[in-house]
C-alpha cells in the first residue's frame, strides 16, 4: 500500500491534527482545503491561519489543493494522479454546524452527503485498498438521546448511575424517528453511504461519530466550536450565550490527538465498514456551567454569559459517547486529555491571539 494519506478539511480542527500526526510518521500528506469555513461563519471561522502554519510547520511532505469536495472531477483527477500511492483517506471536511445548514440546506447537502460520496467514489475508483476514515457525528442519533431519564443536579443533568448507557451512548441506540436537524440528516445520508461502500464493496471503511471534538487548532465560532468559543470568550471579554437545559446541558469533549490516534489504530489494523461513537465518554466531559468554572480558574477572569431560555433545536441535553466498541476493537488506544487538559491547552496556544 502506498505511502501518501489524502486529507480533506485538511486546515480545519481534525484535518490539520491528522496531517501533523501522519506527517510525523514520515508519510506524504496531500490536503484538500477549500476555507469554506469562512464562508460558513465569517472570519471568525477561516482556517487561512491554520494553514498557512501548517505548511511553515510540515513543509515538504505537505501538498496543499484548495480543492472543493463539491467537484467531483477536480477530486477525481487528484486520485487518478496518486492512484495506488495513496495509503490512507481521511474524510474531514463538512459544513459542521445545525444552525448554519438551515440557512443553505442544497449547500450543506452538496458539501455534506455529496461531498462524501464524492470522496468515496474517488477512492474506489483509484485506491479501492487504502482505509477510508470519515468524521460523522452524534447528531445521526437525532434528538433520541433526549429522550433519555435525565436527572437535574446541581451543575448539570445526569443519567442514573445503573442505565445501561450511564458509562456513555453506544452504537444500537437507534438512528430513525427523531429530528435530526438539516445538517443532522446529511450527515445520515453520508454515514450511511460509508458504510455501505463498505459492505457494497468490501472497502475499509469506517464511521467515526464524534461527539464534542476539540483542540487548539479550533477556529472558535460562536455557531461552532463549544470549548474553545468559551476559552475564547473568557479570554477576550466576549459575551457567551448559554442555550437553553439551564446551562446544565453535558458534552462530551475529546481532544484532536486523542481522536486522530485512534484514527492511527484503525489505519494499523483496518476493517470494513465499522461505526464507532467517539468522544471524551466518562473521561472528559461537562457542562456549560462546569466549563466556565474551569475556565476562569484557568484564566483568572470572570466570565461574561447570557442565558437564552430556548435551546437549539435538537440539541442534546445530555451526551457521553461509549467508546465501547472501539475499546474491543483497538484495546491499546486511550484518551489522554480531559476537559481541564482540554482548556489549558487552549489558553496557552492562544494567549496572543485571543486578547482582552
Ligand atoms: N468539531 C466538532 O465538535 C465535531 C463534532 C462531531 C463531528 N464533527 C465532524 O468532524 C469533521 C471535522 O470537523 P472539524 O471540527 O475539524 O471542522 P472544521 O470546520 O474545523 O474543518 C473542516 C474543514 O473543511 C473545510 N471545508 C468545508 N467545506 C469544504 C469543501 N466543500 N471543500 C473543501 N474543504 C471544505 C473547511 O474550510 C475547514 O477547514 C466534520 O465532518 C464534522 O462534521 C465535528
Amino acid at each position: 500500500m502506498g505511502s501518501v494519506v489524502v486529507i480533506t478539511g485538511s486546515a480545519g480542527l481534525i484535518g490539520s491534527e491528522s496531517v501533523r500526526h501522519f506527517a510525523g510518521l514520515g508519510m506524504d500528506v496531500v490536503g484538500v482545503d477549500n476555507d469554506m469555513r469562512g464562508y460558513f461563519f465569517g472570519a471568525d471561522g477561516s482556517t487561512k491561519w491554520n494553514l498557512e502554519r501548517l505548511t511553515k510547520e510540515i513543509g515538504d511532505r505537505y501538498t496543499h489543493h484548495s480543492l472543493d469536495i463539491r467537484d467531483r472531477e477536480g477530486l477525481d483527477q487528484l486520485f487518478a494522479k496518486l492512484g495506488k500511492n495513496i495509503g490512507l483517506v481521511i474524510h474531514a471536511a463538512a459544513q459542521p454546524s445545525h444552525d448554519w445548514a438551515a440557512r443553505e440546506p442544497f449547500t450543506d447537502f452538496d458539501v455534506n452527503a455529496v461531498g462524501t460520496i464524492n470522496m468515496l467514489e474517488a477512492t474506489r475508483r483509484h485506491a479501492i485498498e487504502a482505509p477510508f476514515i470519515f468524521t460523522s457525528t452524534n447528531k445521526v442519533y437525532g434528538d433520541t438521546p433526549n429522550s433519555l431519564p435525565l436527572v437535574e443536579q446541581e451543575t448539570r443533568w445526569e443519567l442514573p448511575e445503573d442505565h445501561k448507557w450511564y458509562g456513555g451512548i453506544d452504537e444500537t441506540m437507534s438512528i430513525d424517528s427523531s429530528m435530526h436537524s438539516v445538517f443532522g440528516a446529511s450527515k445520515v445520508a453520508a454515514d450511511v453511504m460509508v458504510q455501505e461502500y463498505g459492505r457494497y464493496f468490501d472497502m475499509p471503511t469506517s464511521v467515526f461519530r464524534g461527539g464534542t471534538l476539540t483542540g487548539p487548532g479550533h477556529s472558535a465560532a460562536e455557531l461552532h466550536g463549544f470549548l474553545a468559543y468559551v476559552m475564547r470568550c473568557v479570554m477576550e471579554g466576549r459575551l457567551y450565550k448559554i442555550y437553553g437545559y439551564k446551562g446544565k446541558m453535558v458534552r462530551d469533549a475529546i481532544h484532536s490527538h486523542d481522536l486522530v490516534s485512534a484514527f492511527e489504530a484503525f489505519f494499523r489494523a483496518p476493517r470494513v465498514a465499522e461505526i464507532y461513537n467517539m468522544g471524551g465518554g466518562r473521561f472528559s466531559n461537562c457542562s456549560h456551567i462546569e466549563a466556565f468554572a474551569i475556565a476562569e480558574e484557568i484564566t483568572g477572569r470572570e466570565a461574561r454569559t447570557e442565558y437564552v431560555d430556548e435551546n437549539r433545536m435538537g440539541d442534546h441535553q445530555w451526551w457521553i459517547s461509549g467508546t465501547g466498541r472501539f475499546e474491543e476493537h483497538f484495546p491499546d488506544w486511550k484518551l489522554t486529555y480531559d476537559v481541564p487538559a482540554i482548556l489549558r491547552e487552549m489558553y496557552e496556544a492562544n494567549q496572543d491571539v485571543w486578547k482582552a
